[in-house]
């Protein structure tokens, strides 16, 4: 209520409103703005570098390890330190005081656990021998709905629990990369590489064809000659966490929406949704981890087509309102649109040359539930699992105020000291963003063990 006790827009004054307005605004004005942010998001990111301005991840203390990395108690851990003095050690802030660790050497602790501890516990998690990374796609074409906080989590967390992680970024507004402190000169150091390798690649042995035919070879540009030179190598870099990698993104990444379809038109037979899937498997990438995540743009384009098509498990994050249910609705929608429409387009072909059909396949896919807030939405909430029944994923995300907040330098909870919240906060924090990934690492170990069940079958009958 404004003074005169009417609601705040009657009795605007023009002059008034004249006075205080700014001059019109022309296009370099979006210049400015944007500068006025980059410095803005330079001075927030700064605060949680070192000297040498790369992000440092924090330390961690035997409380936190005992209690929720390696499952041991306390007083046998400090016993298995004492008695290997090979091990690392820690350090501490104050004489006498709790020891911290960094997470390498976390790693190298749960490893010697792994090794010579109790067989009965779970030191290091499960993967199957010989079976390739399971990729993980989070994805939703609605945006702000937790993308991004929820794959960055999980990707945390499964690094946390010991698994080899790579992540890869297909949005080129580049959040994930700014949670790893990464920085991204150009499309070079993105996917885009590896996409236009793939499709030279088809395009080399399609030439052969229309040369064979008699017909003119579509020549080779820069573009694609350069990318030849490329592996998955050449743009994964190294985090401030040991064992999560990155293949970044950046502004121009986007430029592969226009790139792609132009390269479709040029060869149609290029199967362009395969260009990731097959370059990670082609580079050796799904040897060398674990887990891939991949966070993606919220729109249904190329390089979410790609992601998608690569995942064998798929996470669709939505927040337990109306709009987003709605909106997630008709993404699921579009998402059997577009797959049902390339398996239409290549079974044609394949019937009619008595070729096996293309069906496309995901282990898993659940919806989950982000930012939710027991108190207003415990309705909706039931309301959406009730009619998604097994695809909703059982654990709702709670909304937490650590998210965001951590502090400048912190990436989500995972990354933040528990010792700058309140214990409660962070532990509730906590709890929610791993009770996610135990919902996801269920299903992760449910999907491995399909598969090496059947890779085990398969061996029999071979035999
Ligand atoms: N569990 C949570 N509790 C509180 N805030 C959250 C939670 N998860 C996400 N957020 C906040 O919601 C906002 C959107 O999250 P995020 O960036 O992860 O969404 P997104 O789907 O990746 O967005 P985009 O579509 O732009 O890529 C961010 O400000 C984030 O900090
Ligand atoms: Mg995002």
């Amino acid at each position: 209520m404004s003074r005169d006790g009417l609601p705040p827009y009657f009795n605007i004054s023009p002059d008034a409103a004249l006075a205080e307005l700014d001059p019109p605004t022309g296009t370099g004005g979006f210049a400015a703005i944007a500068e006025a942010c980059r410095r803005g998001r330079d001075d927030l990111a700064g605060r949680g570098l070192d000297e040498a301005g790369t992000k440092r991840l924090r330390l961690f203390s035997t409380w936190e390890i005992t209690k929720y990395l390696i499952p041991v108690a306390p007083g046998h851990f400090r016993r298995v330190l004492r008695e290997n003095p090979g091990l690392p050690q820690g350090r501490s802030e104050t004489e006498g005081g709790a020891k911290w660790f960094t997470l390498d050497e976390v790693l190298r602790l749960r490893a010697h656990f792994g090794a010579e501890g109790s067989k009965a516990k779970e030191y290091l998690p499960y993967r199957p021998q010989g079976l390739p990374a399971k990729i993980v796609a989070v994805a939703n074409f609605k945006g702000g709905v937790g993308k991004t906080s929820t794959c960055a989590h999980l990707a945390m967390s499964a690094a946390l629990d010991g698994y080899r992680v790579l992540v890869v970024d297909l949005d080129s507004q580049g959040s994930m990369t700014s949670v790893f402190g990464a920085r991204v000169e150009d499309e070079w150091g993105t996917v885009f590489p590896l996409l236009a390798r793939h499709y030279a690649r088809h395009l080399r042995v399609d030439n052969q064809r229309r040369m064979d035919r008699g017909d003119q070879p579509v020549p080779l540009d820069e573009t694609m000659t350069e990318a030849l030179k490329m592996t998955a190598a050449d743009v994964i870099r190294p985090t401030h966490w040991p064992n999560i990698d990155l293949i970044g993104a950046q502004l121009n990444l986007y430029w592969s929406e226009f790139q792609i379809p132009v390269w479709r038109m040029q060869s149609r037979a290029w199967k362009l949704w395969d260009a990731l899937s097959d370059s990670l498997a082609e580079d050796g990438v799904l040897d060398r981890y674990d887990l891939v995540f991949l966070d993606t743009p919220p729109a249904l384009g190329y390089l979410t087509i790609n992601g998608l098509s690569a995942a064998d498990i798929l996470l669709v994050p939505l927040g337990a309102s109306f709009l987003e249910f709605d909106s997630t609705g008709r993404f699921f929608d579009m998402l059997h649109a577009t797959f049902a429409s390339i398996e239409e387009g290549e079974n044609m072909a394949a019937r009619a040359l008595g070729r096996p059909e293309l069906a496309f396949e995901w282990d898993a896919v659940r919806a989950v539930v982000t930012r939710y807030d027991g108190g207003q939405q415990a309705e909706m909430a039931s309301l959406i699992g009730a009619y998604l029944g097994r695809t909703l994923s059982p654990y709702r995300q709670d909304y937490t105020a650590l998210i965001g907040q951590a502090g400048e330098a912190a990436s989500g909870i995972y990354e933040a000291d528990y010792r700058d919240f309140n214990r409660e906060t962070y532990a509730r924090g906590r709890a929610t963003f791993d009770e996610t990934y135990a919902g996801f690492k269920r299903l992760l170990y449910g999907t491995w063990r399909r598969d090496a069940r059947a890779a085990k079958a398969a061996a029999q009958v071979a035999e």
